[in-house]
């Protein structure tokens, strides 16, 4: 029998400072936005342009004050969630997009899968967009995080989704932008042959490359890859990718309908 407190959703829980956010992020955000940030930014903006979802609602998870998102692609929603424990964050997103039509609420869906599934369940005709956080949650080994990565994709598989996301960070900068996008399927290891030419590379390994597998990578018109410089001497390599629910798996009003056959 289940206890009320394994059935209730876990909470956001306050955070001024974090790892991955809080002051020191708005700090970065003040400082690099509209200098290093700014490619990584206008990179974003047409991934999140080209990702269409039919409906007009949307969760946002660790949003922050918004620094990676843009004016037009917010003004799209009728409703946008917002998942977010940072209260200065919350406070800023709401100021500095005003005419977006914000609703704040504080179910921690990174806690555990089973809280995703919630989410999944409890917002059913919603696309939920994870912004720039799933590479710092997920498992940093490769065995737990290829297990974490399946679930997080069964857990969404009645939803639209996307995610923008750190693969690897290293003090290296890169030799060069590839001059094609890689190709779709390609392995890690070329896609960063693909940035830094040779010699030696230490990476941090955020554990996320090819979140999004089975999902459709935008390698068609573009990249699903580009290179953030977070700092002067840190850059990123971020991922981005869109998945759709299956046909018999499209969740409405919480109901998953089962395909004719
Ligand atoms: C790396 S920052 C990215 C912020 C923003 N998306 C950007 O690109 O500027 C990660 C964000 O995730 C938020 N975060 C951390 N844990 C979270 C959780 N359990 N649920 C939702 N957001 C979370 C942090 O407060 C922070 O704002």
């Amino acid at each position: 029998m289940k206890t009320e407190r394994q059935t209730q959703a876990p909470q956001l829980r306050t955070r001024w400072l974090h790892d991955s956010g809080g002051l020191i992020w708005h700090l970065r955000a003040l400082r690099y936005r509209n200098t290093l940030w700014s490619g990584f930014r206008s990179e974003v903006k047409g991934w999140l342009q080209s990702w269409q979802p039919p409906t007009d609602k949307l969760i946002i998870i660790g949003p922050s004050a918004g620094y990676t998102l843009d004016a037009s692609f917010l003004q799209r929603w009728q409703e946008i969630i917002v998942l977010e424990p940072d209260p200065l964050a919350r406070r800023l997103l709401r100021w500095r997009y005003a005419d977006a039509r914000w609703r704040f609420e504080n179910l921690d869906v990174l806690s555990d899968i089973n809280a995703l599934a919630m989410l999944a369940k409890g917002f059913a005709g919603h696309a939920i967009l994870f912004s720039n956080v799933l590479g710092q949650i997920t498992p940093r080994n490769a065995a737990a995080s290829w297990a974490w990565k399946q679930e997080l994709r069964k857990a969404l598989a009645g939803h639209y989704w996307a995610s923008y996301h750190d693969v690897i960070s290293t003090a290296r900068p890169p030799d060069a932008e590839p001059a094609s996008a890689p190709p779709p399927a390609t392995g890690l290891d070329e896609i960063l042959v693909s940035y830094w030419h040779g010699g030696e590379l230490e990476i941090v390994d955020h554990c996320t490359y090819d979140l999004g597998a089975n999902a459709r990578l935008r390698n068609d018109s573009g990249s699903a890859y580009c290179i953030w410089r977070l700092l002067p001497r840190q850059y990123h390599l971020v991922e981005w990718c869109s998945s759709e629910p299956a046909a018999d798996q499209i969740m409405v009003a919480g109901l998953a309908t089962e395909k004719d056959c």
